[in-house]
Order: structure tokens, then C-alpha cells, then sequence
């Protein structure tokens, strides 16, 4: 049997007390906004496994044919002995690279989404039986430290989440990602690239609603963990495309005037009619604005590989 060991790194107050600073901040902001990690409770992160299968959203499916063709080389060149990934999810696409890293030691997913990790721990441990697990449930972006695995290290981030921080914050974590990292080590990084706008705003705005769920399920967050009285059904989903910066935004329209209340925060907010909610976005990147921003952290981009279709890359990039 493997051995399956899941710490918990943000104890359950600080991931309430982040919540009630995110959603008081957030809601009292001008436009308001709410932080997209707090979509990922267990519905959250069940509604993005379906998003992964509609016929418009191509990233996983893009990105799963990269991992196909090219884990082999990334082996290669990684010869990595502890995988360690960001925002793993479901870790299905992850089973191309656990199969080619043949010297690995040790696997660690690093996610919000208990929910996610466990299940994700049980699928690894029934495939898997000689592969050591240690999930941490933690949150990226907030000064991670990392078990005492060998090295070398490679470090995922997969799926194109990285498009989900704001320039200034994909600064800091990158910088993060490169203090996390040791000569020999690598980064293995997912990029949704820039593409035609229709398809874009069809990826997050599909037929069958999904995406429109997965948005609003954020408002169903803030009811269950601070008594909010939102009604997901007074707002209506928006995809939008900002050609300035290059990425998607998604937004929650208010359908009418309306007060909602958040009693945990002893507060009452009022939305006029139309007014927009900003809930995630989601860059997409070029390759010269890639190395760049690996560069100014002291990481060498050494891979760029695509889908047959160009849509998505994964790049593999080495402390420099
Ligand atoms: N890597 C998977 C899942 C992508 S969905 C794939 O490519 O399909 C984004 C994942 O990141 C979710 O599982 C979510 O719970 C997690 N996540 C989002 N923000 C996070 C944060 N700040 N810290 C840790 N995990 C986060
Ligand atoms: C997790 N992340 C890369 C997804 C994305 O495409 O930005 C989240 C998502 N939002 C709407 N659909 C999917």
C-alpha cells in the first residue's frame, strides 16, 4: 500500500478568518470583487472536473495532448525524484507524468480543495500502490514550505491557473516558486495562449451553463460560511474578453437592486441594479511575455512545447 499523508497547512480558523478579510474587503471595494480561490469547496471543485469536459473548453484537453507527447522528455530532463504540484486538483492529467517519471520518490499535490485532495489521494493509492503521497492542503500563494523530500524537485503548475493572478500577484508568486526551487530543479508551467476572442468567451461561457454555476457557486460559499442571504438566481454570469490585458474576466451581474446581507461580517451590501460582481480572471499568455516574466525571477525558459493546434504550452524553465 502506498502511504497517503495529507497536512493540513491553513488550519480551518485562518481559512475562515482569509474568507471573512477576503469577502469584507471584496465587498466593499469599488468595483466589488471576490478572490476565484473561494470557489473550490467540494461543489466548486466537482463543477470545474465537468468544466474540463465541455466541448467548448479546450485547456485540459489541450493541455492533457501536451502532457501525452512530451512527459517523456520532461523526464529526461528533469530526472525528477519529487514531484510537487500546484493547484493539482483532480491530478488526472498528473498520471502522465507519475507514469514517466520512473525514479520518483515522492508525490506532493498542494491544494485549497480538501475535497479534491482526498479524492485524488484514493485514486493515486488504488493506481499506485508503491507511489508515497503527501497532500498538503495549503494555499499557493501564501509563503508555502514544503516536506523534506529528495531532490530534484519538479515543481507543476498546471491547467493555466496561473492566469487566474492578477499581473502584480503572478509576480510575487513566481518569485515564491523561484525561492521554493534549488539548482537542478525545474518548473513545469501550464499557459492558456492568446487566441480568437469568440473562442475564448465560448470556453467560459458554455451552452449547457456550467461555467455560469461554477461562477455563482461562490455566492453559495459566502451563504454557508457567513450567513449570507445572497440569491445566485438574482445574478446573471458574465464572460468577457479585455483585449488591453489579454485575459477573460468573469463577472456576476446583478439582475436587480438588491441589499444582501452577510451577518458574520455584521454587513449589508447594496447592489444596483446591473452592477457587476468581479470574480476571477483568467490570462492568457505569449511566449515572449512568458520568458519575460520567468526571467525577471531568475528562471531560464528551456522547453516551450504546444497542442497541434497551438491553443495552450507548457513550458519547462530551470533556476538560472
Ligand atoms: N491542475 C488541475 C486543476 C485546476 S483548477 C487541472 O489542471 O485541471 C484550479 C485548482 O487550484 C483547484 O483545484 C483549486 O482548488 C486550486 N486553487 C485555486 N486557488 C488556490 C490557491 N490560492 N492555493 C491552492 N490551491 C488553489
Ligand atoms: C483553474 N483555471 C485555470 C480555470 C480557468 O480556465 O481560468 C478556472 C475556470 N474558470 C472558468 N472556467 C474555468
Amino acid at each position: 500500500m502506498s502511504p497517503f499523508l495529507l497536512t493540513r497547512t491553513l488550519p480551518e480558523d485562518a481559512t475562515e478568518a482569509a474568507l471573512r478579510a477576503d469577502v469584507l474587503k471584496g465587498l466593499t471595494h469599488t468595483p466589488k470583487t471576490l478572490p476565484p480561490k473561494w470557489f473550490y469547496d467540494a461543489r466548486g471543485s466537482e463543477l470545474f472536473e465537468q468544466i474540463t469536459e465541455l466541448p467548448e473548453y479546450y485547456p485540459t484537453r489541450a493541455e492533457r495532448e501536451i502532457l501525452v507527447a512530451r512527459s517523456g522528455e520532461i523526464a529526461a530532463a528533469t530526472g525528477a525524484r519529487t514531484l510537487v504540484e500546484l493547484g493539482s486538483g483532480s491530478s488526472e492529467k498528473t498520471r502522465y507524468l507519475l507514469d514517466a517519471l520512473t525514479g520518483l520518490h515522492t508525490y506532493v499535490p498542494v491544494d485549497v480543495s480538501e475535497s479534491a485532495l482526498t479524492q485524488a489521494g484514493h485514486a493515486l493509492i488504488a493506481q499506485r500502490p508503491e507511489l508515497s503521497v503527501h497532500a498538503l492542503i495549503a494555499d499557493f500563494t501564501g509563503g508555502l514550505s514544503l516536506p523534506g523530500t529528495p531532490g530534484p524537485r519538479l515543481l507543476a503548475f498546471l491547467g493555466g491557473t496561473i492566469g487566474n493572478l492578477l499581473p502584480v500577484e503572478r509576480a510575487a508568486f513566481l518569485a515564491s516558486v523561484h525561492a521554493l526551487l534549488s539548482p537542478g530543479d525545474a518548473l513545469l508551467l501550464g499557459t492558456d495562449l492568446v487566441k480568437d476572442e469568440n473562442v475564448l468567451v465560448r470556453a467560459y461561457d458554455d451552452a449547457a451553463g456550467v461555467t455560469a454555476e461554477f461562477n455563482k457557486n461562490v455566492l453559495t460559499v459566502v451563504n454557508r460560511e457567513l450567513g449570507a442571504d445572497f440569491d445566485p438566481g438574482a445574478f446573471d454570469h458574465v464572460a468577457l474578453w479585455d483585449a488591453e490585458n489579454e485575459w477573460i474576466e468573469m463577472r456576476l451581474r446583478s439582475r436587480t437592486e438588491q441589499t444582501v446581507k452577510v451577518p458574520a461580517l455584521d454587513l449589508a451590501v447594496d447592489f444596483a441594479a446591473d452592477e457587476e460582481l468581479h470574480t476571477e480572471i483568467s490570462a492568457k499568455f505569449r511566449k515572449e511575455g512568458i520568458r519575460a516574466e520567468l526571467a525577471a525571477v531568475g528562471l531560464e525558459l528551456a522547453h516551450w512545447w504546444t497542442d497541434s493546434e497551438g491553443r495552450f504550452a507548457l513550458s519547462l524553465s530551470v533556476v538560472r
